[in-house]
């Protein structure tokens, strides 16, 4: 328990949204109130125009897409804050899905004119496998959106979750007046491009009937905010923290992040309800954050910024005890001891060599080929942590090599790169048939453009008739092996040796569900 001082002052999270509802945007005003950056447009240009912290990779500029999960740590109101940004293109949906068993809770950003987007339910769904807190953000109020109540409730039905507004708006569009904060009893008065947040902007109200609302907001939309005030109190009562941190109830803020109008509602409660870093389930048993011994996992690895050089930055989550630079740990997979003498941490936009590390932090380790996404790091018990999942992918192509000369490199880079989990490999069973699984169609591009800069490889992909990747096991082995057999053209192995049945499609798939009781099929494998 020597560090529960420093746990108690972290909070880990990750900002998740469809593309473009403003993830981007929201991240940067938080670094403006966390003091790491000073401009406004900063973290923006990061995504795509200009070379980057968030960008390791040229394809990434090219295409303008963030690739790679960054993690910013600042300040705020004396509690460090790590952020862990999560790419918004489907295509790398998987990255983000591993990035939220590093969190500790997120921060999911809705647009209020579009709602509900495909991108949003898949989140959510990975969330709530993990019960993690969540706290949503209507954004774009300055643009007309949904009915207020409209939104609420398509939000609370297809997410499947609880909501509690925390903030309430006074219209939308071009009569965006601000919002009511219904916890601390003010009026915050909407102005676009707020730079400086200045506590004095609030009104406080603690009875609504006061007349200098009328004043404030006219007659009209002060008597429906205090009607909508009424009905929203009614239903919802106070805030249940308790509820919020078991992910049964997302607290709800309205805002407008370009005008940094609305964050600092959220992010002040944020910092207030936010679980600090939590323990986590092992192999072995539950381990508690505030437990002495170092423990960590990997749940990314990136390419490093010079191809030319292999080396890889592999980020780690702490998750008990203290990090040390160049001392001893324990690599539970490899069964050997490594140190780091140069381990990072990701100041906004620097990183800086730490010398230590508490549970919440991430830690970016320089890597040549040691680690794989969920590695476990300990003081020297044997035990890994559970719950990172490697989901089927939904695209299959076999590799084909254009190049003979280069076979040992296009081996070793296919290995290296699906250690990163950009994409899964699977050899066909009994034969040699090389098969990457991805979840989108960019994935390939990156791994066919990475293979030929980084490794000298070069590559050609046909594509597979396949739907969908099941990890199979029984009990009885006989059976298992029969299958194998008896089905030969649709079994490969993944990576580590375990099997996997390729289906053709959802039919196939069932048919051998049904004639095969003894097999269980499995849709996501924990990676080890
Ligand atoms: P993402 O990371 O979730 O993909 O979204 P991002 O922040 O990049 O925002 C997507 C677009 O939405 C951007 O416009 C951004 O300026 C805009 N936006 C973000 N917050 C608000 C808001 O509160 N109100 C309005 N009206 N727009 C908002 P863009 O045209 O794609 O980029 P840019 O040219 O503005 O940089």
């Amino acid at each position: 328990m020597r560090y529960t001082n420093e746990i108690n002052k972290r909070k880990t999270f990750a900002i998740i949204s469809h593309p473009d509802a403003g993830k981007t945007t929201l991240t940067e005003k938080f670094l403006l109130f966390g003091g790491a950056i000073q401009t406004a447009g900063a973290v923006k240009s990061n995504k795509i125009k200009k070379h980057a912290t968030s960008d390791f990779m040229e394809i990434e500029r090219q295409r303008g897409i963030s690739v790679a999960t960054s993690v910013m740590s600042f300040e705020y109101k004396g509690v460090l804050i790590n952020l862990l940004d999560t790419p918004g293109h489907k295509d790398f949906a998987e990255d983000t899905y591993r990035t939220l068993t590093a969190v500790d809770s997120v921060i999911l950003v809705i647009d209020s004119v579009n709602g509900v987007e495909a991108q949003t339910r898949r989140l959510m769904e990975v969330c709530r496998m993990r019960d993690t807190p969540v706290i949503v953000f209507i954004n774009k109020m300055d643009r007309d959106g949904k009915n207020r109540f409209d939104l609420l409730e398509e939000v609370e039905k297809e997410l499947n979750i609880q909501l509690h507004p925390m903030t309430w708006p006074i219209n939308s569009g071009k009569d965006f007046k601000g919002v009511y904060n219904l916890y601390d009893k003010n009026l915050v008065l909407f102005t676009a491009n707020t730079k400086a947040v200045d506590e004095d902007d609030l009104i406080r109200f603690d009875r609504l009937d006061n007349s200098l609302l009328d004043e404030k907001l006219g007659e009209k939309d002060a008597m429906v905010l205090r009607e909508d005030v009424e009905l929203v109190d009614g239903v919802h009562g106070q805030l249940n923290v308790a509820d919020y941190l078991q992910g049964k109830v997302a607290p709800v803020f309205f805002g407008s992040a370009i005008n940094n109008f609305g964050v600092r509602e959220m992010l002040d409660t944020f910092i207030r309800i936010a679980p600090v870093p939590r323990g986590r389930e092992t192999s072995k048993r539950h381990l508690a954050a505030d437990e002495d011994k170092f423990s960590g996992f990997v749940f990314k690895i990136h390419a490093n910024l010079d191809p030319k050089h292999r080396d890889r930055i592999a980020f780690l989550r702490v998750c008990s005890g203290r990090f040390e630079r160049n001392k001893y740990f324990h690599h539970v997979r490899l069964d050997k001891d490594v140190r780091f003498s140069n381990p990072y941490t990701f100041l906004a936009r620097d990183k800086d060599v730490i010398e230590e590390a508490y549970p919440g932090d991430v830690v970016g380790l320089f890597d040549t080929g040691n680690f794989k996404i969920g590695d476990t790091l300990t003081e020297g018990e044997d035990f890994y942590f559970t719950g990172i999942p490697s989901f089927s992918p939904e695209i299959f192509k076999e590799v084909v090599n254009r190049d003979p000369m280069k076979t040992k490199q296009l081996e070793k880079g296919l290995l290296q790169l699906t250690d990163e989990g950009v994409a899964q490999l699977f050899t066909q069973f009994g034969g040699n048939k090389k098969i990457i699984g991805c979840v989108g169609e960019l994935q390939f591009e990156v791994i066919q453009y990475r293979l030929l800069h980084e490794y000298g490889a070069s590559v050609q992909f046909n594509a597979q008739p396949f739907y969908k990747a099941c990890w199979i096991t029984s009990k009885d082995a006989k059976k298992l092996d029969d299958f194998t057999r008896f089905k030969n053209a649709n079994i490969a192995v993944d990576k580590d040796g375990f099997l996997v049945y390729l289906a053709q499609s959802e039919w196939f798939l069932n048919t051998e569900r049904t004639n095969n009781p003894e097999i269980e099929f499995h849709f996501t494998s924990e990676i080890h």
